[in-house]
């Protein structure tokens, strides 16, 4: 590359303002950091070309770099005719260094939309140190233009990371591990990693194997998350432990899920909840205080996995939402209304939302409630308006008489409300029976009715959601599932009952499962919900060895098995394992929300598209069949899943 026009000259580093770390020999401040306090100082920039303008003789350039922006002008009077010529054929994205002279904007030309808008640099000399063809996705592309598709802007990231709002959201990021690195060191963790080869971790998902050249057909298991590696950390006497650690899952993606993501993973020892809760609060205390600048109520509020559901029919509900599910069985009772009558006489029940000013929907989207319900595994729903005169709508023929007077009260309508209702088994009783019971439906019906009517009361709303079950049936209904993972401690109903039912002689036959889920035991499993989203999820973990096998066998997961998958876990809890507990934080996920961005993908440097590829480096790929060979492995058929 030959370098062109008028060498720089001068290449003294002096103290720039910063922001891109500025002060190089090439440049002496960061374009986006310059103001009017800086008139009249001659400064090096360097750069890319974001956009041009030519006026008249004068040509303006916005010179781009990670600070943000500045405008240069070259003109004849104070810029060589050369330079001038050169710089009027500048293309978009070509890399240049100049040095010239800050100005002051002629009246009337600054721009308030630009912190850098009162300024503007007249160049003198100009050096074009990269050339760019044309960008295939454009970087100058302003808020309230349409971005170009995402597969195009993840197949030229590097391109699409250069846009201002990309640039915020690694920033962010970087300020965010910072911040958490900070803290965590602060209260005593050490940051340990772990194995990115090892064995399969029992998290729910599927595993990424990675064959073995020194041993063929033998497979290490990437990390789905470092829990055995962080409790025996625990058992290895470390105390307190983090990482911020990568995670690999082969699991179906969502744009709030990644097959490759980070977590900000701790674990503490001689800990209960309130330790744990604790540190989790003032971590991220300390990152909204770095990060925005805002400072997080703390303590948050608790809530019991079944207040949550009964409350809000979530496990994460969002708090910013002044919405809650009322039951109105009983004040439907002796109704004649068919659907009510059932339900009043039977097993079901009637629970529903008032609507703050939801008489004001219209038939259309009235009309859609009953999809969502149906989409969420319910019936249907069935709605109400309060008017001046009285109920109107769906089931007012329901309210007679005395019934009308008892339904005004339990369900809270005012006039102009809307009372949405939906009849079924709720999710407790429906389960057992692989349904899903009426909550899942309230809970997407009050969502959806809170952003139709704008209900959301905004802020920063955490909880923690505590007394999760221990353990669920499993989808054919043969066996029983952990509902965090097998290494959670179970509350005092589940040490009792699984002692009652699966004392050391007992088989784990169906009779003795259903005896400990009769009991509804749970477990000391919690998870951090943030308006609306699970950000973390941890528990007090299992430290007696006998504990563990009752659960690992009320789970049917045989002695051997346990040995072959996960035996140096037990085998140091024979040991002396202190008791303890902590969380995993979704870090993408912690990010995404911090940035205000809705898709975890717009906060990692390059992510995989939602068929699991890297569309910027082409993975996965195919490999040539030697180096198969060479790991004893055989493709069987070479059909590509997914696209895109
Ligand atoms: P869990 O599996 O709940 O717990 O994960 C903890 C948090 O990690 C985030 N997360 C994800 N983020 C992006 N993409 C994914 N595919 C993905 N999967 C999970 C979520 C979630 O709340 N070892 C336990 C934690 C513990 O018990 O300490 C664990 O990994 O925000």
């Amino acid at each position: 590359m030959s370098r062109e026009i008028l060498p720089l000259a001068g290449r003294q580093a002096s103290r720039g303002a910063g922001g891109a770390g500025a002060s190089t020999s090439l440049r002496s401040h960061s374009a986006g950091d310059l103001r009017s306090v800086h008139v009249n100082a001659q400064v090096r920039l360097a750069g890319w070309v974001h956009r041009r303008r030519d006026l008249g003789g004068l040509v303006f350039v916005d010179l781009r770099d990670r600070s943000g922006l500045v405008q240069l002008s070259f003109g004849p009077d104070w810029t060589p005719a050369a330079v001038l010529e050169r710089a009027s054929s500048l293309g978009q994205e070509e890399v240049v260094a100049v040095e010239g002279l800050v100005t002051e904007r002629p009246e009337g030309l600054a721009n308030p939309d630009l912190a850098t808008g009162a300024v503007e640099v007249r160049v003198r000399a100009l050096d074009v140190l990269a050339p760019a063809e044309t960008p295939p996705v454009p970087v100058s592309i302003g808020p309230e233009d349409e971005p170009p598709s995402e597969n195009l802007r993840l197949r030229h990231r590097f391109l699409d990371l250069r846009r201002p709002e990309m640039q915020r959201a690694l920033r962010i990021r970087h300020e965010t591990m910072q911040s958490v690195r900070r803290f965590l060191t602060g209260a005593g963790f050490w940051e340990i990693e772990t194995p990115l080869l090892g064995r399969p971790t029992p998290e729910g998902a599927r595993d990424f194997l990675v064959p073995s050249r020194v041993h063929p057909g033998s497979f290490y298991a990437l990390p789905q998350s470092p829990q055995l590696y962080k409790q025996l950390l625990m058992i290895a006497g470390c105390d307190r432990y983090f990482q911020i650690a990568r995670c690999l899952r082969d699991e179906d993606l969502r744009a709030d899920r990644q097959p490759e993501f980070t977590q900000i993973d701790a674990e503490m020892s001689f800990v209960d909840e309130d330790d744990v809760f604790a540190v989790g609060e003032a971590m991220l205390a300390a990152v909204w205080e770095d990060v925005l600048g805002e400072s997080l109520d703390t303590p948050f509020p608790r809530l019991s996995y079944d207040e949550a559901i009964d409350r809000f029919g979530s496990d994460k509900p969002d708090l910013r939402i002044p919405m809650e599910i009322v039951d109105v069985t009983e004040a439907l009772a002796g109704s004649d209304f068919r659907i009510f009558q059932a339900a009043t006489e039977g097993s079901e029940r009637i629970r529903g939302l008032r609507v703050p000013g939801g008489a004001a929907l219209s038939r259309k989207q009235l009309d859609g409630l009953t999809g969502i319900a149906q989409e969420h595994g319910a019936a249907g729903a069935l709605w109400v308006k309060r008017g001046p005169d009285g109920f109107t709508g769906q089931f007012a023929k329901a309210l007679d008489g005395a019934i009308e007077g008892r339904f005004a009260e339990a369900s809270g309508a005012q006039e102009g409300d809307l009372f949405v209702a939906v009849v079924g088994r709720l999710a407790r009783e429906a389960r057992s029976e692989g349904e899903a019971g009426i909550e899942p439906a309230l809970d997407a019906l009050r969502r959806h009715l809170a952003e139709l009517l704008d209900l959301s009361e905004g802020g920063h709303r955490w909880a923690w959601i505590t007394d999760f079950p221990l353990f669920e049936w499993s989808e054919d209904g043969s066996r029983l599932d952990a509902v965090h993972h097998p290494f959670t401690m179970p509350d005092a109903t589940g040490l009792a009952a699984l002692a009652a039912h699966l004392p050391p002689d007992r088989e784990p036959d169906r009779e003795a499962l259903a005896g400990i889920m009769a009991a509804a035991p749970r477990s000391r499993a919690y998870d951090a919900v943030y308006n609306g989203h699970e950000l973390a999820s941890g528990s007090i973990r299992i430290h007696d060895p006998g504990v563990q096998q009752a659960v690992l066998r009320a789970l049917g997961i045989p002695v051997e098995e346990a040995r072959a998958r996960f035996g140096f876990l037990l085998e140091g809890l024979r040991y002396g394992a202190p008791p303890h507990g902590g969380f995993a934080f979704g870090f993408d996920r912690l990010v995404m929300l911090l940035a205000g961005l809705s898709s975890i993908r717009d906060v990692i440097a390059f992510p995989k598209t939602a068929a699991a590829r890297g569309l910027l480096e082409g993975a996965p790929s195919e490999v040539p069949e030697g180096e198969l060979d060479v790991l004893g492995i055989a493709v069987r058929s070479n059909q590509t899943g997914g696209q895109g």
